[in-house]
């Protein structure tokens, strides 16, 4: 077969770059209308940062993986479309700042229905509202001329900086499409590509709307666990619980379960807000206020656990940070990814820097003008520096702020920056990724989330 996917960012290059690694039967085209994201797809320099992708690209790539500019082509030579295109929160007109902005699936579908010669499998591998393969169905059966079109959903559920292995060994795989014989057959050749390195029964089979519609619930759901523990971490803060020992005492009921319940600065990442505004989006739209606002309430608990880390930081330094050199650890939305997008630290680094800090950011994979596009200062602003390592940001700093949990920081020789900081040397631990009784015993006003 040959397949086209229409995308290659975050998702459309890893989850491609399996199907081409594990389908040697199967040429694979990743194409994009950003050159410059194309370049680097075929350079040594990735640009997305996953451990294990370079391997997997390095293999496939030139033998049945292709990285190309050329969208019609691949969709005129393709059997099989996946639209992996971006789906972000609408910033203008009706629903703005809530609903998904479907312009570029849009776009996409009329592409397709413009320079296919015969008939294709259209895969939704976007995360999109429910009943959105409604309206890819009626563009292109509205300029079908005779080509038949059936439309799949089959949601992405891997995470940044595991995305390889979740790819590789998903917990499951979902396909959705119409029930006649037609929907099942494409549905059918779908799950025959799965079938190669995933186990038959962790291919999920559904109607259309159920697989749109469990893409939104269940990162809904993973979203709620982190703002259900960050409420309690509030609780515990003002109690003298320690939030670590209560996730632990609660995740250990087999009913509630260990994973996703770890307390932070806040949850980031390009998913996770943006599908519940759109999850409430949907349920206003289908007139079910409760169901909106009980979902939105995740998002409020996120934005308020968000804004308490920065009213910490600066009641704990005597309700100033004027001036004072603030080492901001991890810029990453969370370990092992180069992404930002909706990183808990642009929103601490902003309510830091209209307190007049100076800030000092490292993070092992961000780029500096990747941070300065996100806090949207020019390059030469003096409040801001970039530093090539932790030991340069904590230099002569008042505070070390921990945003991301990068493996490296619990290596470092905390004595040393201590030795190299001003006194009093405070640690804010916004992930509760270090050891605070060893950083109190060199002498750090060490504090974490949820810890008294
Ligand atoms: P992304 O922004 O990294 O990549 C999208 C790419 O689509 C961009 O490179 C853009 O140039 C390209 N594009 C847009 N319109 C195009 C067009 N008309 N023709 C050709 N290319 C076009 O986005 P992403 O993170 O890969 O996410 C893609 C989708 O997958 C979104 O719907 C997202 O919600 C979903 N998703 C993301 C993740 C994740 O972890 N990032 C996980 C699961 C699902
Ligand atoms: C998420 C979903 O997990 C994935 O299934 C979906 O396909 C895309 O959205 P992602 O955003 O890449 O994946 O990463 P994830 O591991 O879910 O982390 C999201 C955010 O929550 C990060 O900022 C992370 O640090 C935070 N988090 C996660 C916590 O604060 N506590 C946790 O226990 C888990």
């Amino acid at each position: 077969m040959k397949i086209c996917c229409i995308g290659a960012g975050y998702v459309g290059g890893p989850t491609m770059a399996m199907i081409a690694h594990k389908c040697s039967e199967h040429t694979v085209t990743v194409v994009d209308i950003n050159q410059a994201r194309i370049d680097a797809w075929n350079s040594d320099k990735l640009p997305v940062f996953e451990p294990g992708l370079d391997e997997i690209v390095a293999g496939a790539r030139g033998t049945n993986l292709f990285f190309s500019t050329d969208v019609d082509t691949a969709i005129r030579e393709a059997d099989m479309i996946f639209l992996s295109v971006n789906t972000p929160t609408k910033t203008y007109g009706v629903g703005a700042g809530r609903a998904a902005d479907l312009r570029f699936i849009e776009k996409c579908a009329r592409k397709i229905a413009e320079v296919a010669e015969d008939d294709k499998i259209v895969v939704e591998k976007s995360t999109l509202p429910v009943r959105t393969a409604e309206s890819v169905k009626r563009i292109l059966e509205s300029n079908s001329n005779g080509r038949k079109f059936q439309i799949l959903s089959n949601p992405e559920f891997l995470a940044e900086g595991t995305a390889m292995a979740d790819l590789e060994a998903p917990d499951r795989v979902l396909i959705g499409g119409d029930q006649t014989p037609e929907g099942k057959a494409a549905i059918q050749a779908l799950v025959d590509v799965y079938a190669t390195w995933v186990p038959r029964e962790r291919v999920l089979t559904t109607n259309l709307w159920s697989s749109e519609l469990s893409k939104l619930t269940a990162n809904a759901f993973l979203a709620q666990r982190i703002s259900s523990i960050n409420a309690i971490s509030a609780l515990c803060e003002a109690t003298e619980a320690n939030v670590d020992e209560v996730a632990h005492a609660i995740g250990t009921d087999s009913r509630i379960g260990p994973k996703f319940l770890k307390s932070s600065v806040g949850f980031g990442g390009s998913c996770f807000q943006k599908d519940i505004l759109n999850l409430v989006y949907l349920c206003e739209h289908f007139g079910l206020p409760e169901v909106a606002s009980y979902w939105n309430g995740v998002i409020e608990m996120n934005d308020y656990q968000k804004r308490r880390f920065s009213r910490r930081v600066i009641s704990t330094m005597f309700n100033t940070v004027s001036d004072k050199k603030i080492a901001v650890l991890g810029f990453a939305f969370k370990k092992d990814t180069n992404d930002t997008r909706e990183s808990a630290a642009i929103y601490i680094c902003k309510d830091l820097l209209e307190e007049q800090a100076n800030i000092a950011i490292y993070d092992p994979k961000v780029e500096a003008a990747q941070i300065q596009r996100d806090l949207g200062i020019d390059a030469d602003n003096q409040y801001v520096t970039y530093c090539k390592d932790a030991y340069e940001a904590t230099k002569d700093a008042h505070a070390i702020l921990v945003l991301t949990q990068w493996d490296e920081f619990q290596a470092l020789d905390f004595q040393k920056i201590y030795d190299q900081m001003q006194l009093p040397a405070f640690l804010f631990d916004g992930r509760n990724l270090l050891d605070l009784e060893a950083l109190r015993e060199i002498g750090f006003e060490a504090s974490g989330i949820g810890k008294g």
